[in-house]
């Protein structure tokens, strides 16, 4: 089959799917259908709502390392219809999640604004236009045929007979008849609102269909039509004055009916132009242009906006009322930087790139970003902070930090809301990729390219100073640490075994020494003392002199211990401080090699046997290519291993 057949098939399936038949009727026939099922007469809150949850959810709880680390090991609610989409904002998305079902149960939110506050690039935009993708995935509505505002067919239920309506459905009634369906339903009908034609709808966002839009406007052409329709002036002449017939009902207010108003940096627009807001959301009414009743408004609100713009609006007391009826969340920047890797994977995916990504490279980025973001503690050093965030164990003479994330958090106030944007991380991936010549990215050329922009645009200089010495100093130290560590295991064979051996003997060496007895020799079964020599030698890769030996060889003994007698396995990862004594010992084994062979242009054979080995690994291990591999090893000759 030729590609264009193979498409129009799918045309000719997408078709036939879309066939199936809407339903039309009569509010007789309607509420069979309601008496069936009163879920289809549900309110906006509650339709998004479940239509959001209907993807399931899950709670991270203490078995997931990230809650435990994170989230101080409080269950953190997951919701999969975000999944893959937005990373490290689980939080704020709960906060959201708790909005819509608050609102949901016609609670006071359901008279409420949404805001969505936080920094430029953090995601505000692309929350709202994912929970707008939402609606289009919903059940098409039920409607009054022809409804400019697609309404609620229960509308044609006389007030009278409501309370009745309520007692038998066991639902209660909102809202009136828009001066469109009355003038109809009294012209056309006589008045019968059991003939009403009732028809249904589905929710588009581009379509303009159950989604309304309002962009901030330039304040001298704001006018309340965006916002709630206006009268036809070509239909002013085929009817009488006040004839609802000529009303436009296309403002966002109608447009949005029954689903969502968005208002795109709302405390841009003047604060007149926002009193909408306040009637649709406390009175579920907006005013209907020219001279006609108020009409019923059921959305749900959405705004977003800067946080400084949210300072000035906030400022302002005349602007308490709608002050009042807002539910700010915060939607600040990830600090995490492994989720922040994922954002920019998940852009550089949507992006035509087709380019070598040296392993890394997005990761410094990530870290940079975060560090920039990451207001300063009394308690810890900017990297030691971002690591924690990470859910890192950081190590330090020996020891596991016991560093709370919890006091780190409450030291600050308002943390992510400031700092370096993905975008401006986006653009520098550009910029370091239309620089290469080798059509890839290293972490190298992409802090170059970092702090040529810093340079360039970041304006303040004590941010720019900041900055300049996360990117020259600090991250330069990190990634070293790094890229020692991991040319070392390609150079290192079977690096997993040397590492668990080194473990194992470590262990029976630093028992025998707490017992205070003696190690059985695993080959030939003697008795021997615990070599001291061995001890101590990896012992002082992290710093362990002295007495401190003591009680490190007892702490790591009886954790082991405790460890397997709860029958958990043990391996050389098992305990922070070790395991970094273990990889800091291998590094230096292989320090003098490493030197040797990638510094020197006249290797021996041997050594260009080993040097070649290690190339490989890197390239089919690690995922580098020939050109990223060898820049970074490059890169390390030339500032690790130094001659001294
Ligand atoms: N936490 C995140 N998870 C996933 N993607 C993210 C996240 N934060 C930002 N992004 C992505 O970054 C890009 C920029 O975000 P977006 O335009 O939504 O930001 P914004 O908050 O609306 O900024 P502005 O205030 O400048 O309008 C989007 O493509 C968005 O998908
Ligand atoms: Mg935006």
């Amino acid at each position: 089959m030729t590609t264009t057949n193979k498409f129009l098939k799918s045309v000719r399936t997408h078709q036939e799917s879309k066939k199936t038949e809407k339903f039309k009727g009569t509010l007789g026939d309607y509420l069979k259908l309601l008496e069936a099922n009163p879920d289809i007469a549900v309110l906006a809150h509650k339709r998004l709502h479940r239509q959001i949850l209907s993807h399931g959810l899950r709670t991270l709880d203490e078995s997931d390392t990230r809650c435990n680390k994170l989230f101080n090991g409080e269950p953190v609610k997951v919701y999969n219809y975000f999944d893959g989409q937005f990373f490290g904002m689980e939080r704020p998305l709960e906060k959201v999640m708790r909005f819509l079902h608050s609102a949901a149960m016609k609670g006071e939110e359901s008279r409420q604004v949404l805001l969505l506050l936080g920094p430029v690039g953090a995601g505000k935009s692309a929350l709202v236009e994912h929970i707008k993708s939402a609606l289009e995935a919903c059940e098409p509505i039920y409607v009054i045929e022809g409804c400019p505002i697609r309404e609620e067919p229960l509308h044609l239920v006389p007030r009278t007979l409501r309370d009745e309506f309520t007692e038998m459905f066991g639902i209660k009634i909102e809202g009136d008849l828009c001066p469109v369906c009355r003038h109809r339903l009294i012209n056309e009908h006589d008045g019968d609102y059991t003939k009403f034609p009732i028809s249904q709808e589905s929710f588009s966002v581009r379509g303009r269909k159950g989604v309304g839009v309002v962009p901030p406007m330039d304040p001298n052409t704001q006018d309340t039509s965006l916002l709630i329709g206006s009268e036809d002036i070509s239909k002013l002449d085929l009817y009488p004055e006040d004839d609802p017939r000529a009303l436009s009902l296309n403002g966002a207010f109608n447009v949005g009916n029954r689903g969502i108003v968005e208002f795109v940096e709302v405390f841009k627009n003047e604060i007149e132009f926002l009193h909408t807001m306040i009637t649709a959301t406390q009175e579920k009414n907006v005013p209907s242009p020219g001279k006609q009743a108020m009409i019923y408004f059921d959305g749900v609100i959405l705004a977003h906006c800067n946080e400084a713009e949210w300072n000035k609006f906030k400022a302002e007391h005349t602007n308490e009322a709608i002050l009042d009826r807002i539910v700010r969340v915060n939607v600040p920047y990830s600090l995490e930087y492994e989720q922040e890797v994922k954002i920019y994977k998940k852009l550089i995916g949507r992006s035509d790139y087709d380019c070598h990504i040296a392993p890394h490279t997005l990761e410094v980025a990530a870290m940079f970003a975060v560090l920039s973001r990451l207001k300063p503690s009394n308690k810890v050093d900017p990297v030691t902070k971002m690591k924690i965030y990470n859910g890192q164990e950081i190590v330090e003479k020996g020891l596991v930090k016991k560093v709370d994330i919890k006091d780190l958090r409450e030291e600050v106030e308002d943390e992510g809301m400031t700092g370096i944007s993905t975008r401006f991380i986006m653009k520098a991936i550009d910029a370091s990729l239309a620089d290469s010549t080798k059509n890839m990215i290293t972490p190298i050329s992409i802090r170059d390219a970092l702090i040529k922009q810093v340079k360039e645009q970041i304006v303040s200089p004590e941010d720019r100073k900041f900055y300049l010495q996360f990117l020259q100093k600090s991250l330069h130290e990190e990634y070293l640490s790094l890229l020692e560590k991991e040319i070392t295991k390609a150079f290192v064979t079977a690096y997993d075994e040397q590492a668990e051996s080194l473990f194992d003997n470590y262990l029976d060496h630093a028992e025998a020494y707490v017992n205070n007895t003696k190690v059985k020799d695993r080959v030939t079964n003697e008795d021997m003392e615990p070599d001291e020599k061995f001890l101590q030698s990896i012992e002082e890769q992290i710093g362990i002199k002295g007495s401190a030996k003591n009680n490190f060889r007892a702490d790591i003994s009886s954790y082991m211990f405790a460890k397997l007698r709860r029958n958990e396995t043990i391996d050389w990862r098992s305990y922070g401080p070790l395991r970094e004594a273990i990889e800091n010992k291998l590094v230096s084994s292989v320090r003098d090699i490493s030197r040797i062979v990638t510094k020197s242009k006249s290797r021996d054979n041997k050594q260009k046997k080993k040097f070649n080995a290690m190339v490989q690994t890197l390239i089919g291990d690690y995922g580098y290519n020939e050109d990223s591999a060898e820049e970074v090893i490059k890169f390390a000759s030339n500032n690790l291993w130094r001659d001294s």
